[in-house]
C-alpha cells in the first residue's frame, strides 16, 4: 500500500499536503485512534453539562468536534475548537466555532470539558507543566480536561518493547515501512514525548496503547473545613 502523504524532511501542520492528507495519514499511523475518539465522545456525555463551556485544544480537522458534537448540540453547549495552523484550519469540518491561534496565549474561559488529543507532545518542554495547571485551574468543579499523548518510555526493555509496538502497529495498518521511518527522522526536535510527571497528581489513565496514554484530569478538590 502507497502511503498517502509525502513526508516533509521537517515535519511541521502548517503545510498543505500535511493538512489535506491528515486524516487519513493519522489513522494509518496511529490504529487505535478511532477508538481513543470515541473515549472523547463517552467522556463529553459524563462531564457536559447543559449549556456546559467546551474547548478542543489543537483541533487539526475537527475530529474531537464531530465526535462529540451530538452531547453538544443535546445539552445546549458552547463549543471552541482552538487550531494554530491555518492550512489545517481550512480543512476543519467540526462544529463551530474556530478560533485560529496558539493555545497557550488563548484567553480561555472557564471550562467544563476540554480535550488535548496529541496536542501537547508538540508544544515546547518547558511550558508544558503549566499549561497543563492552568488548564486544570480553568477546569470547573465537576468538569475536566482530557489528554491524550506520547509519554517518554520507561527504561529498560519494556521500553524497546513499547517503542517496537508501536512500529509494528503503523506497518499493521499498511504504512509502507520507508514512510513509517520518514515520519520518525521528521519528527525529530518538534515532537518531543510527554513527561507523565508533567501531569497533575489528579491525573487517571483510561487508555494505554504502549508510547500513547489517555488521562482523565478532573479539577482538584477543595475540601471545605466542617464547622464543629
Ligand atoms: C496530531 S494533531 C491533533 C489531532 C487532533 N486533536 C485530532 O483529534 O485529530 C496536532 C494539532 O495540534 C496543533 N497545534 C500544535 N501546537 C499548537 C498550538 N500551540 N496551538 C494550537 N494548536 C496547536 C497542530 O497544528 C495540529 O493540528
Amino acid at each position: 500500500m502507497k502511503s498517502s502523504l509525502k513526508i516533509p524532511k521537517h515535519w511541521t501542520f502548517r503545510n498543505q499536503a500535511v493538512a489535506k492528507h491528515f486524516d487519513r495519514h493519522v489513522r494509518e499511523q496511529l490504529p487505535w485512534y478511532g477508538l481513543a475518539t470515541q473515549a472523547m465522545a463517552n467522556f463529553g456525555r459524563h462531564y457536559i453539562p447543559s449549556k456546559g463551556m467546551v474547548y478542543d485544544i489543537g483541533a487539526s480537522t475537527g475530529n474531537i468536534g464531530l465526535a462529540i458534537k451530538d452531547t453538544v448540540d443535546q445539552r445546549q453547549a458552547r463549543f471552541i475548537a482552538i487550531e494554530e495552523s491555518q492550512e489545517m484550519a481550512d480543512r476543519y469540518q467540526g462544529p463551530p466555532e474556530l478560533v485560529v491561534a496558539d493555545a497557550m496565549a488563548y484567553e480561555y474561559e472557564p471550562f467544563d470539558f476540554a480535550v488535548c488529543f496529541l496536542v501537547l507532545m508538540f508544544l515546547p518542554v518547558q511550558v508544558r507543566a503549566a499549561f497543563l495547571h492552568r488548564l486544570q485551574e480553568l477546569t470547573k468543579p465537576g468538569g475536566a480536561l482530557v489528554v491524550v499523548d506520547k509519554v517518554q518510555m520507561p527504561p529498560g526493555y519494556v521500553g524497546t518493547a513499547f517503542s517496537r509496538l508501536t512500529l509494528q502497529q503503523k506497518l499493521i495498518t499498511g504504512t509502507p515501512p520507508e514512510a513509517i521511518i520518514r515520519k520518525e527522522l521528521s519528527l525529530a526536535g518538534y515532537q518531543r514525548p510527554l513527561d507523565p510527571k508533567s501531569l497533575p497528581a489528579s491525573a487517571r489513565t483510561f487508555f494505554q496503547m504502549g508510547e500513547f496514554v489517555g488521562w482523565i484530569i478532573e479539577k482538584e478538590e477543595t475540601h471545605g473545613t466542617i464547622a464543629r
